[in-house]
C-alpha cells in the first residue's frame, strides 16, 4: 500500500515522533509511506515525497513537523476536492493518515464521507480539546513549559510581593491552565470552564496576603472571559482579525486581568504571556511515547482498513472512534475542576 501522511493545523511537540512511528511501521510491513507537505494544501497541490529511512532518522526529539503544516481546507476551495482526488490518483495513494486538531478531523471526516478517501485521523493539539480521546500529544509538553514558568514566577513574585499573572494558550478550553496551575501550585486559575468573578478572585488574593502570603500566582487561559459581579463579561483578543479557521485571534487577557486585580487588591501585578513557547521545542518523554503509540496505532488501523476513524487514547489503552463522533471541543474534565477547587480561590 502507498499511505500518505500529513500534518495539518497548528503544530505541536511530538508530530515528528508520530510521523516517524507511523512511517517506520509501514516500511517494516513492506508498505510505502508518502509524506504530504503542508497539510491538505500539499494534497491538493500534489506536493508529496516518499518517506525513506534517512529522513525519519533523528527526528524523534525534534519539535515542529518535517512535513510542515497549514490550515488549508479543500472544502473552502471550489476546486479543492477535485485537486485532492487528482493527487490521490496520480500518487496512487491508498490511504491517508491525517495528524491534526479538531478542524483537521472535520476535514478528514468529509474527505472520507464525501470522496471515499481511506482516512485515519490522529488527534494532536497542545490544547487537549479534541473530543473522543482522553489525551492528545503535545499537551504534556505545553503543561511542562507552563508549570516551569510558574516555578520561576514563584521566586520573583515572592521576592517583590507581587501578583504574577501567567497567560497560557488553550483556545476556548482551560486544560493547560488547569493542569499547569495544579502542577505548579498556582493560587488561582481563570478558565472558560470555571465560573469565577474578578471580584471573587481579587478577594481571595487579598485574604491570602492577609494570611501572610505576600505574593500570588494566577494562571489565565487566553480564551477565558473576565466575568464581573455586575454580570458584565469581557473577552480580550490580540486583534480584530480571525485566524485561517475563522476563530478569533486570542491573546492579551493577562494584561486586562492584571490591571483589574491590581486596582482591586492594591498589590502590584506583572504579566507573562507564554504564547508560542508552549508549542515549540522538543517534546517531553511522555509526549514522545504517546505520539509514538498514536503513530503506530494509526498505521495499524490503515493496514486493517479501519477507515473513517480517529486513533484515540481511552484510559491507558489505544483505541479508535468514528470521525463522525469527533465534533466540537472537549472541555476540561469536571474531575480536574473538582481538584482545582481545593486549591484555587
Ligand atoms: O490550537 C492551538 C493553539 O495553540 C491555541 O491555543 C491558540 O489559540 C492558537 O493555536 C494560536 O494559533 P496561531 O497563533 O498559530 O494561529
Amino acid at each position: 500500500m502507498r499511505v500518505g501522511i500529513l500534518t495539518a493545523g497548528g503544530d505541536c511537540p511530538g508530530l515528528n515522533a508520530a510521523i516517524r512511528a507511523g512511517a517506520r511501521y509501514l516500511l517494516e510491513h513492506g508498505h510505502e509511506p508518502v509524506g504530504i507537505a503542508r497539510g491538505y494544501r500539499g494534497l491538493a497541490e500534489g506536493d508529496c515525497r516518499r518517506l525513506e529511512e534517512p529522513e525519519l532518522s533523528g527526528i524523534l526529539p525534534a519539535g515542529g513537523t518535517i512535513l510542515a503544516t497549514t490550515g488549508y481546507d479543500p472544502f473552502d476551495d471550489p476546486e479543492g476536492p477535485e485537486r485532492v482526488r487528482a493527487t490521490l490518483q496520480a500518487e496512487r495513494l491508498d490511504a491517508i493518515v491525517a495528524i491534526g486538531g479538531e478542524h483537521t478531523m472535520d476535514v478528514s471526516r468529509r474527505l472520507y464521507e464525501e470522496l471515499g478517501v481511506g482516512l485515519v485521523g490522529v488527534p494532536t493539539t497542545i490544547d487537549n480539546d479534541v473530543p473522543g480521546t482522553d489525551f492528545s500529544f503535545g499537551f504534556d509538553t505545553a503543561v511542562q513549559v507552563a508549570s516551569d514558568a510558574i516555578d520561576r514566577l514563584h521566586t520573583t513574585g515572592a521576592s517583590h510581593h507581587r501578583v504574577m499573572v501567567l497567560e497560557v494558550m488553550g483556545g476556548e478550553t482551560g486544560w493547560i491552565a488547569a493542569f499547569a496551575g495544579i502542577a505548579g501550585g498556582a493560587d488561582g486559575i481563570v478558565i472558560p470552564e470555571l465560573e469565577l468573578t474578578v471580584e471573587e478572585l481579587a478577594g481571595a488574593i487579598s485574604k491570602r496576603h492577609e494570611r501572610g502570603k505576600h505574593f500570588s500566582i494566577i494562571v489565565v487561559a487566553e480564551g477565558a472571559e473576565l466575568a464581573f459581579e455586575s454580570g458584565q463579561r469581557r473577552t480580550v483578543q490580540s486583534s480584530d482579525d480571525t485566524d485561517e479557521y475563522g476563530y478569533p485571534r486570542l491573546g492579551g487577557i493577562g494584561h486586562a486581568l492584571a490591571t483589574e486585580l491590581e486596582g482591586r487588591t492594591g498589590f502590584e501585578a506583572r504579566v507573562t504571556a507564554l504564547g508560542h513557547l508552549q508549542r515549540g521545542g522538543t517534546p517531553t518523554a511522555h509526549d514522545r511515547l504517546l505520539a509514538t503509540r498514536y503513530g503506530l496505532h494509526a498505521a495499524e488501523m490503515v493496514l486493517n482498513g479501519e477507515y473513517g476513524r480517529m486513533a484515540a487514547l481511552q484510559g491507558t489503552a489505544m483505541g479508535s472512534v468514528p470521525l463522525s463522533e469527533v465534533k466540537g471541543l472537549k472541555a476540561v474534565d469536571p474531575r480536574y475542576l473538582e481538584m482545582a477547587r481545593t486549591f484555587f480561590g
